[in-house]
Formats: structure tokens, sequence, C-alpha cells
């Protein structure tokens, strides 16, 4: 089978009818912005549209970047073991087939939303998608699932894990990051001589590894959050897996940070988060995603100088070490 990639409103035609679905595709685009996959908004002439998502064993965006391509699975799995919540089967999109011999996941449309990728340029979240977005999360983390269930997704965590809690801090690990920021290589240093803090983040790293109980998003940022017709979504839960909760709150908490947001904005989201939660290793592990982002290969579109980041870097050590 042709990749989706090379899809065109044939070959989805074929597809679809394979499915027995409405075929008279008009139309055949990219959904969004997107680097790990390959995503498509599939159109009808009748206006009914899907979304097909597939993975590869490499990056869509960087194709000389191996990723595993069970991905797709786990994030299938992610929505199958969270849509039994109906308060989560109302934020996220229904399944309507996934072909696991070709990495093939077929979903419904939430519509052309947007997400909030613009808080990294300068948009204020407002106080009622924060408190949609605690609270969908503590959803997610109150979902009961099965006991003889396992969803470990140990592949794509170890990727994470590599990318958060090693690359970053490794004296050499082919970032040039003075072409990011001249000094930056330089405020690298006075975290990676901290030995209380790199041993920190180590323990952190093991936490993330650790199995667990909970369901976790595992990708809890702005880019996963999708705002169609003023409601809220939640999507991409490629990195999805049962572990240790403060993960998803530390993240998302990271991010609002990263995007210069108050204190009280951070202290309003955990307010608004249902449910008991360790906030100090929350806020230790927003201490560590503040600085992989910075530090890693994951960079965000901000600009940000070197003031800006050395305040990033004493915030990341504060949260990290306590
Ligand atoms: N079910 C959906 N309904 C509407 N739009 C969607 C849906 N799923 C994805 N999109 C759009 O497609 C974009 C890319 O999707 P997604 O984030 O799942 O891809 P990805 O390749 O895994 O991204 P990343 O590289 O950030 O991990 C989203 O930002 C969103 O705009
Ligand atoms: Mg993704």
């Amino acid at each position: 089978m042709k990749a989706l990639r090379d899809w065109n409103t044939e070959d989805a035609d074929q597809y679809l009818k394979s499915l027995g679905l409405d075929t008279g595709v008009r139309q055949i685009s990219s959904a969004g912005d997107g680097n790990m996959n390959c995503t498509q908004r599939i159109v009808l002439s009748n206006e009914k549209s899907y979304i097909l998502k597939q993975s590869s064993d490499f990056c869509e965006k960087y194709p000389e970047v191996p990723a595993p391509i069970t991905r797709l699975k786990e994030e299938v799995l992610f929505y199958d073991l969270a849509r039994v919540n109906p308060k989560l089967k109302d934020v996220t999109p229904n399944k309507i087939s996934f072909d696991e011999k070709n990495f093939l996941f077929l979903m419904e449309d939430l519509g052309q939303g947007k997400d909030f990728s613009s808080l990294y340029s300068g948009d204020r979240i407002s106080q009622v998608d924060l408190k949609a977005i605690a609270s969908i999360l503590s959803e997610i983390h109150n979902t009961k699932i099965s006991k003889d269930v396992v969803f470990d997704n140990h592949e794509m965590r170890k990727l994470n894990h590599a990318h958060m809690y090693d690359i970053p801090l490794q004296a050499e690990n082919g970032l040039i990051l003075d072409e990011i920021t001249p000094g930056l290589n330089d405020l690298k240093d006075m975290l990676v001589k901290n030995s209380d803090y790199t041993q920190r983040v180590k323990e952190l790293g093991e936490m993330y590894l650790a199995s667990g109980d909970c369901l976790v998003h595992g990708d809890y940022y702005p880019n996963s959050w999708l705002k169609c017709d003023e409601k809220i979504f939640i999507i991409d839960p490629e990195f999805g897996f049962q572990g240790v909760k403060e993960f998803d709150i530390g993240v998302a908490i990271a991010h609002l940070y990263l995007s210069d947001h108050d204190e009280e904005i951070v202290d309003l989201f955990m307010e608004n988060y249902q449910g008991d939660f360790d906030k100090l290793l929350s806020l230790q592990f927003a201490g560590v995603e503040i600085m992989r982002r910075i530090l890693g290969y994951a960079q965000l579109p901000i600009k940000k100088d070197l003031e800006n980041l050395k305040n990033l870097f004493e915030l990341s050590m504060k949260l990290v070490i306590v």
C-alpha cells in the first residue's frame, strides 16, 4: 500500500470504500502541523470529513530520525481506555477504524480547530480554557482501567526519556546551543555541574519510566489541546502510558511558564485539577520539562534572549532541587 503522504483522492475513496463508508472524496490535505506522523483530512462532496493518521518508522518531518512505528497503536489504545469515561468521550475523537497492518488510524474530524501553540508567541490562555484543560487532565487520571490492561508504551517512553532526562544534559549531544542563543552553552554548564540537580533529574527519569495505575496522556502541552467552536478537545496521546500522573501535571505547568504565564495562572491550573496529586513532584517534573525544551532537541517556537533563559534555568533549579 502507498504511504498516506502520497495518497490522492482516488486512493482515499478506495480506502473508505473498503471500510464500507461513503465515498466521493473531493479533497485530501494536511490536517494541521505535526512533526511525528502524517495526518490528513479527508473531505467528501457530501461535506462529511475524517482525519486519517499514519505512523511510520521515522519522523514525518525529519525522515532521518527513527521513531517506533507502533506509536499509533499506543495512541489508539489510549483512546480506547480513555473513552470509557463519558467525560473524555466528549472531548476526544471517536475511533472509526484502525488498520494495524498499515498503521492507519481513521478518526472523527473534530473540526478545523486551532491548537494552543500561539501561547508561545504572546497569546494568553483564558481562565475558562485553563479550567477545562485542568479538569480534563484530572478526568484522564481518574479514569478507571481494568486490572488486566497493560499500557506500557515502552518504546515511546524510552524515546521520550532519552530526550528529556538524558540527551539535554549530555556534554556532547550534537546540538550547538550557541547557535540557538549565544551564551546558552555556559548556562547549560551551570546546570550540568550541579550534581544535586543532575541526580534529581536522573531520579525523576526513573519515576517517569516506572509502572503505575494511572492513565497518563504523556504529552499534555499546548499542541495537544485543540479548540474547535469554543470547545476544548485533547488529541495526540501517542506518548500515553500507565504511570505517574504528576508527569502530565508537570509538563502542562512547564508550558505555562515557558509561554510566560504568571504564577497565578499556574496556581489556577492546579486549583482546577480535581483530585489529589503531589504538588512538589509535579513541579519537579515541570522543572525538567523547562530544561529540556531549552537544551534538548524538541525546541519550541519561542524567541528568548539569554536573560530570559537564565531566569528559566533558575526556575528549573528551584523546582527540581527541593
Ligand atoms: N481528530 C482531529 N480532528 C481535527 N483535527 C485534528 C484531529 N487530529 C489531528 N488534527 C489536526 O492535525 C494536527 C496534527 O495532528 P497530531 O498532533 O495528532 O499529529 P502528530 O504528527 O502526532 O503531531 P506531533 O508531531 O506534534 O506529535 C493537529 O495539530 C490538528 O490540527
Ligand atoms: Mg504526536
